[in-house]
């Protein structure tokens, strides 16, 4: 190798500026390990209510134990035998759930929700229905003695059988009357899916397809560009026929959930059209949501209605289905526009971004301004009033979240995710929301997944690649001139 002394120096010293620039670009992009635990943290000791388990109970899953969640990839059931120890957290939610009921032992099956219902929320006791199922699968019973099999049973027995429907079949999300939220979306599809895969049972899989597929008729709004309202039917005065941002990334995330479920289960070779279904579905919902995304790179709380206030936690949900459906589906469209969603969501505060004139930040205030706490909306519609509320947590962790070192710009001092919806009245701004975390979590997981498997989609993923080769080549470099062999 010909060189001269002067060009290899120069080339070296090009090569370590763009690595190094190309590291500080990616610094301020990603969240730090430590920054994600505090985020887990406060999800693991925030959830309370049903669909808050059952939710945090599925983020934790794809983040830790990757491999035993239905979206990365391994097959469905996972493997038979003893759980590996990242699930911990999982199964004590199953474990504080199971052991809350009473299961008959002369007919375990009787239809019965793994949480009781007192608000009415009948969907959301399915969503607990994960943990539940894995709880059993992996043998939990037979150390702690509690019937998982049969509570997984009874819930399905419970959605299948006493839940009230429409005419045409689709399940009701609330006990009371008939009445459909695309938030059911993420709660009973994937937990009927899920049942389905672990019992050989093509029907429910079906099952599922079919609930979105229903629920699509109703909810979607082509007049709307095909986002999907949120409440329909029923109690008039509880009815939303708006676009609720969070409710269209539940809608896409239930059928995320599904779709792979199907696909990595025993039937996907029968079931290729409900696939197919699922990932245009899915698709639907992002072609008609991300033409709203703000120059913030967050949704509004209603994606068509700019005047009510900057969600971060939609924008989360909404960018871990688009790293999924690029894995899963194949669909790349929208994924730079994740990364930008992502990167806007791990922003550090700076000068600029925290500056008084930034329109962000105004918004973010009017926001909070309007944050008074639960509105009595909550209590009746949008909580489902659990009487389990007050359970405690699920979690065996008792530290609090340790405070991140670098203030974020859309994190507050102890990693909340912020702005984000009150999760018991979805009107209004809130603060610590669990679901909100969970939806970071999964947004990170769904990331990773999409990292490792060498990104794939158009801009953000070259983007990427440069920046992986960068960093390897600048630790090269400089390992090799420290050392002096060159
Ligand atoms: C951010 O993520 C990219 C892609 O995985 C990685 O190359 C880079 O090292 C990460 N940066 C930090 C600070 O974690
Ligand atoms: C599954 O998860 C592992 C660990 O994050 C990751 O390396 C792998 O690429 C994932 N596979 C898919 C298809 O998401
Ligand atoms: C509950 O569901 C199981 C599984 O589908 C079924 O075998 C059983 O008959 C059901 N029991 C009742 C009481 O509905
Ligand atoms: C419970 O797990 C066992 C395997 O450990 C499995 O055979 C059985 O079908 C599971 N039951 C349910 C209801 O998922
Ligand atoms: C599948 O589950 C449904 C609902 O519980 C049940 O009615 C049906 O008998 C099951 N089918 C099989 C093949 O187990
Ligand atoms: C807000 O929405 C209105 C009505 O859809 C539109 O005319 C206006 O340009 C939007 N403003 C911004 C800042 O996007
Ligand atoms: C401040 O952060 C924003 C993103 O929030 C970014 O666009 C801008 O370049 C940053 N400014 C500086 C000076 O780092
Ligand atoms: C309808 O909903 C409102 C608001 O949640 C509640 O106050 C009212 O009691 C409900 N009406 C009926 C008949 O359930
Ligand atoms: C179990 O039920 C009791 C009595 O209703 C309640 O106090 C407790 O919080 C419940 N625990 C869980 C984990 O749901």
């Amino acid at each position: 190798m010909e060189r001269s002394g002067g060009q290899t120096l120069a080339r070296i010293r090009v090569a370590l500026l763009m690595s190094l620039a190309v590291l500080a670009f990616a610094r301020a992009q990603n969240l730090t390990n430590d920054q994600l635990n505090a985020v887990k943290s406060n999800l693991i000791q925030g959830a309370k209510q049903s669909w808050e388990l059952g939710t945090e109970s599925e983020a934790l899953t794809e983040f830790d134990t990757a491999s035993y969640s239905v979206v990365n990839g391994s097959s469905v059931p996972p493997p038979l035998g003893s759980a590996p120890s990242s699930l911990g957290e999982v199964l004590a939610i199953a474990k504080n759930v199971v052991s809350n009921l009473t299961i008959s032992s002369s007919s375990p099956d009787t239809p019965q929700p793994l949480d009781l219902p007192s608000g009415g929320a009948a969907g959301d006791s399915a969503s607990l229905g994960f943990a539940v199922l894995l709880a059993n699968w992996t043998g939990q019973g037979a150390t702690d003695g509690l019937n998982y099999a049969a509570a997984a049973t009874a819930q399905l027995n419970w959605t299948l059988t006493v839940v009230p429907r429409t005419s045409d079949g689709a399940i009701s999300h609330r006990i009371e009357q008939v009445q459909l939220w695309s938030d059911s979306m993420y709660m009973v599809p994937p937990f009927l899916a899920y049942y389905g895969a672990l019992n050989n049972n093509q029907s429910l899989l079906q099952e599922a397809h079919d609930q979105i597929s229903l629920y699509r008729n109703y909810m979607r709004d082509t007049s709307a560009g095909g986002l999907w309202k949120h409440i329909l039917m029923g109690n008039q005065s509880q009815v939303d026929e708006g676009h609720w941002s969070t409710g269209n990334a539940w809608a896409a995330g239930g059928m995320i959930r599904v779709l792979s479920t199907i696909q990595h289960s025993q039937f996907s070779g029968k079931m290729k059209n409900q696939v197919k279904d699922l990932i245009s579905w899915t698709s639907e919902i992002h072609n008609a949501m991300y033409p709203h995304l703000t120059s913030d790179m967050l949704f509004t709380n209603y994606a068509d209605d700019n005047s009510t206030f900057l969600d971060a936690a939609s924008t989360a949900m909404l960018a871990s289905t688009v790293y999924r459906l690029a894995l899963l589906g194949g669909v790349h469209t929208h994924v730079p526009l994740a990364e930008q969603c992502r990167r806007a969501i791990s922003a550090p505060l700076n000068s600029t971004n925290g500056g008084n004139s930034a329109p962000a930040l105004q918004r973010r205030q009017a926001a909070s301004a309007t944050a008074s706490g639960p509105s009595s909306h909550a209590s009746s519609a949008a909580s489902s009033g659990s009487s389990r509320a007050s359970s405690g947590s699920a979690s065996p962790t008792s530290s609090s979240a340790p405070a991140p070192t670098q203030s974020l710009l859309h994190f507050d001092g102890e990693m909340w995710l912020t702005p984000v919806p009150n999760p018991d009245s979805w009107t209004v701004a809130g603060q610590h929301s669990p679901e909100s975390q969970a939806f970071v979590v999964e947004m990170y997981a769904a990331w990773r997944d999409w990292v490792d498997a060498g990104a794939p989609g158009a801009n953000g993923a070259r983007a990427v690649r440069v920046g992986v080769a960068g960093v390897l080549g600048s630790l090269a470099v400089g390992v090799w001139t420290a050392l002096g062999w060159w």
